[in-house]
């Protein structure tokens, strides 16, 4: 999710723990905050907005004294952005300080079992239930903070990367991770903690990475002890010399923060149904469906608005929906749908993609709809987002920030939530079994495995690449669910390597695009195994009888298309509607190496904008 600083050592924390926060904000957030402790009093700073607010705030609220110090950029996923909900949040006690990077997705009911024990919260947050838990443990149990952080996080489910100290005993600091990235710099009697190595790497290039599932109780002038979390076993330091610099760790050791994102996307999809998804008892929880479920059964139709890859991923959704619900779906350009005076019913739910959450042409859409009546669901990827707090209900994907301008992650979440959103419906309307269901979310398991498996691909996508990059033009081809995907490839490679490219149904060549194809046309051709594969075929040759180049991306194994095409890049096979979330990937890594190789902006591409803010 976000970043997390921390410093124990003979130096003052506060310029080193700010300096952090600024080296993590590459990795976007919504507010910050940090936690000194100077022998004598613990101070706690903290607000919305950039590390620069904090910063102006923090020196003039509290003193910047101390040589133990934690520091924390948020990117929320419970509670909206705003002070009280920062990081670093307090025990009841007033001794206990955590800061936390993911998500404790059995916060609640353990948010009332302290609540029974008589504790209170002033934020929305699972972080400071995880800190009461550890207080309540602490003092339960009578035990140091070390082992009451091992049982408390015995009990929980989620993702977490956590530093938390106590201020009756500030000489160490203990650490976490599960899910979340965690670093520990090793100085000489100082150690560093953070997110990734940029707030250490000028003291320091020394650092130990936690794995998932250690912990470990950082001393100034002890050894460092590594245990699992699960059974307390110690775990031998691993301490590694880095070599890389500021920049090259910001991007997490990729060039670009695009390919970085688009290797993410198994963990993202593993985060955006995680919590959600519980396949053992075939069920699907969402809280903003759950609650509106009536809504969305006595649907009369979705209209979904969106811009750009979110309208792609608007496509997909139809295809779903329909499939899955037999809910009528129509998919709208928020900036045609907010123009065209629609009709619009009361008993209509229009549902809303949005990776910022601040696209304008989208928000205008919304504001239309909720006057005419109809409910409003958002699926945004910035917490607190304007078109996130617009909407009546909601669901997040976790993909966490997308710093690319070019979506990637965004596309492949967006599909996952709606994907349950679909299979959810489905199931309460009786057009899945429950062996149906089951199949699907098991399926849905398996799918962070088959996209890293798909990512094998990376090193063929790039001799094609190689092949095409100065190609003044492009057609790709899909069929069925494939159709969006193939509409998202050609938008990819436009917005990063400038190079004219159109998506198409397979079909729809004949109607006129086809006298485009001669031996100067890459055609990218989405052959998988599932959609209409027969038919699919019949275009490729159709296409081979004219001299296109072909590139198919196809399911592992395939014969057929592998003997007309001139390149194939095979994707592994999984149930039909699944296919975008794997069909996407090979396009994705395509157009990233023609625009390196082309020696583009690949993350700030000209003319374009992360979040379209304006008309
Ligand atoms: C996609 O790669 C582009 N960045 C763009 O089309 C984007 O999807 C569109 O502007 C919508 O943005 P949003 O999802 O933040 O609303
Ligand atoms: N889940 C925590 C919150 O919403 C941490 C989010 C983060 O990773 O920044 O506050």
């Amino acid at each position: 999710m976000c970043g997390i600083v921390g410093y124990i050592g003979y130096r003052e924390a506060y310029p080193i723990v700010l300096q952090g926060l600024q080296r993590l904000e590459y990795r976007g957030y919504d507010s910050a905050g940090i936690a000194l402790y100077d022998g004598s009093n613990l101070k706690v700073s903290k607000t919305k907005g950039k590390v620069e607010d904090l910063k102006n705030r923090l020196e003039s609220e509290i003193s910047t004294k101390g040589s133990i110090g934690i520091g924390h950029t948020r990117w929320a996923t419970h509670g909206v952005p705003n002070d009280i909900n920062s990081h670093p949040h307090v025990s009841n006690s007033g001794n206990l300080v955590i800061i936390h990077n993911g998500i404790i997705e059995n916060y609640d009911p353990l948010r009332q079992e302290l609540l029974n024990r008589g504790y209170t919260f002033s934020s929305d947050t699972d972080t400071e239930v995880l800190v009461n838990l550890i207080e309540d443990v602490k003092t339960k149990e009578n035990v140091k903070l070390g082992k009451a952080v091992q049982i408390a996080l015995n009990q929980t489910i989620g993702a977490y990367a956590i530093a938390v100290f106590d201020k009756t005993k500030p000489n160490e600091i203990v650490v976490a991770r599960l899910g979340s990235p965690l670093a520990i710099g090793v100085g000489e009697n100082e150690f560093f903690i953070a997110s990734d190595a940029t707030p250490f790497i000028e003291y320091t290039n020394n650092a130990i990475y936690l794995e998932d599932g250690e912990m470990a109780v950082v001393r100034n002038h002890k050894k460092l002890k590594i245990r699992k979390i699960k059974d307390d076993s110690l775990v031998d330091p691993y301490v590694q010399e880095l070599q890389l610099n500021l920049e090259q760790i910001e991007k997490g050791g990729y060039d670009h923060f695009m390919i970085k994102e688009i290797y993410e996307q198994p963990d993202a999809i593993t985060d955006t149904f995680r919590g959600r998804m519980k396949t053992k008892e075939g069920i699907i929880r969402m809280a903003g469906i759950d609650d509106n479920l009536d809504k969305f059964l006595n649907a009369r139709r979705i209209i979904i608005v969106a811009c750009g890859t979110s309208w792609h991923a608007g496509l997909v959704a139809e295809y779903i929906f329909e499939e899955f619900a037999r809910i009528p779906v129509e998919v709208e350009y928020a900036s045609e749908f907010r123009y065209r005076n629609p009709v619009i019913y009361e008993d209509d739910v229009v549902i809303a993609i949005s990776q910022s959450g601040e696209t304008a042409d989208t928000m205008a859409a919304i504001k239309l709809a909720k006057a005419q009546g109809a409910f409003v669901f958002g699926v945004c990827n910035v917490v607190g987002s304007s078109i996130s707090r617009e909407t009546h209900a909601g669901a997040y994907t976790h993909a966490g920030p997308e710093i690319g301008v070019a979506s990637t992650k965004a596309f492949t979440t967006q599909i996952t939530v709606l994907t349950l959103i679909a299979l959810k419906l489905a199931k309460h309307k009786g057009k899945l079994s429950a062996s149906e269901f089951r199949t699907y979310l098991q399926e849905l398991e398996r799918i962070p495995g088959k996209v890293k498996k798909a990512l094998e691909s990376n090193e063929q996508a790039a001799i094609v690449a190689k092949e095409y990059k100065d190609a003044t033009n492009a057609l790709y081809l899909g069929r069925g669910y494939n159709f969006p995907v193939a509409l998202e490839g050609a938008l990819k490679l436009k917005e990063i390597s400038y190079i004219h490219a159109e998506g198409y149904p397979a079909a729809e060549m004949k109607h006129g695009p086809i006298a485009l194809i001669d031996e100067q046309m890459p055609v990218f051709v989405i052959a998988t195994k599932k959609g209409h594969y027969e038919k699919v075929v019949s275009n490729v040759e159709e296409i081979k009888a004219r001299s296109g180049k072909i590139i198919g991306i196809v399911t592992e194994g395939d014969v057929e298309v592998r003997k007309l095409a001139d390149h194939v890049i095979e994707i592994p096979e999984t149930l039909e509607p699944l296919t975008p979330l794997l069909s996407t990937i090979p396009l994705q890594l395509l157009s990233y190496h023609i625009a390196v190789m082309l020696e583009k902006n690949v993350d700030q591409p000209r003319n374009l904008a992360k979040s379209v803010t304006v008309e």
